[in-house]
């Protein structure tokens, strides 16, 4: 069994967009500008947004974080969108999720330019994606697109079963893996909470992504000899014997599934850390007009 290393790997990544970003300097070029909208104090994405600032600083780019209150209203939030979608100096940004019951996502989502939506949350980044266009992928699938690539592990002809159809993670996963590309070209099986034989699925599986948000929801009778686990879930769970009173654990049993699989990702460590530097890939892209011109 061979742990995937996100950590490492993100760490490298962000080196080579750290020299991409000294090269924009000595050329007098401009430097990427990221800014984050964060509402309200949910711990999770405290941390999150915490590292996004923090990963912009590391490789030099400029970052403005925006926070404000939970009481923001959805009309304030949306004008706040508007004015990022017309700043010339932002190049890209994000509103942090989840948000509060009263503001509707999706009305936020739509009004993200999607020449700005490094997230790739917006439906005409994820209709490009599915037809194969230039577009911003959305962080999580594409940093595990990066670690199979890395990896050199094969998705050719493969059967990757995924766990969990949202918006962000899973759906994407599966339309990337079966598209025509390097990292592709498998046999996917998108399951969900009305799948009838989960276990059966998952026996076929050469590659499982799972990304369900259950705490250890997958267990190592469900997994076939040899296997490469991709372990999205970032889930706290209670634990008096750490100082936070929580610690971290993925969708899969790591103790059950680990023996069994050729390649596997940690939490934490695995899928987290490439989310971050999906963005900032993203956000370089953005600075360079290479997807909208
Ligand atoms: N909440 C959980 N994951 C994400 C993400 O990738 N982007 C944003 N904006 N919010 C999130």
């Amino acid at each position: 069994m061979e742990i995937i290393d996100g950590k490492k790997l993100s760490q490298s990544i962000k080196d080579e967009i750290k020299e991409s970003v000294a090269q924009l300097k000595a050329e007098g070029k401009n430097i990427p500008h990221l800014a984050a909208i964060l509402i309200g104090s949910d711990p999770a994405s405290e941390s999150y947004v915490r590292s996004k600032v923090r990963s912009c600083d590391y490789v030099g780019f400029e970052s403005t974080l925006i926070r404000k209150d939970d009481s923001i209203t959805e009309a304030e939030l949306l004008d706040i969108v508007r004015e990022l979608n017309e700043n010339d100096d932002v190049d890209g940004f994000i509103v942090q999720l989840p948000l509060p019951k009263h503001i509707d996502e999706v009305k936020v989502t739509l009004a993200i330019d999607p020449k700005k939506d490094v997230d790739g949350f917006h439906p005409v980044n994820f209709g490009r994606m599915a037809q194969g266009l230039p577009c911003y992928l959305p962080a999580t699938p594409y940093g595990i697109l990066q670690m199979l690539d890395r990896y050199n592990i094969e998705t050719s002809g493969k059967h990757v079963v995924v766990v969990g159809r949202s918006n962000i993670v899973g759906t994407p996963m599966s339309i990337l893996l079966s598209r025509k590309a390097k990292v592709g070209n498998a046999t996917v099986t998108l399951t969900h909470s009305r799948t009838k034989d989960l276990t059966a699925e998952l026996l076929r599986a050469d590659i499982v992504i799972a990304a369900i948000g259950i705490p250890e929801f997958i267990s190592g009778d469900q997994i076939k000899e040899g296997a490469v686990i991709i372990d999205v879930g970032i889930n706290r769970v209670e634990d008096e014997s750490r100082k936070a009173g929580y610690r971290l654990v993925g969708d899969v049993e790591w103790d059950s599934v680990s023996p069994k699989a050729s390649y596997i990702t940690p939490v934490p460590g695995g899928v987290g850390p490439m989310t971050v530097t999906s963005l900032l890939m993203n956000t370089l892209k953005a600075s360079a007009k290479e997807i909208y011109g």
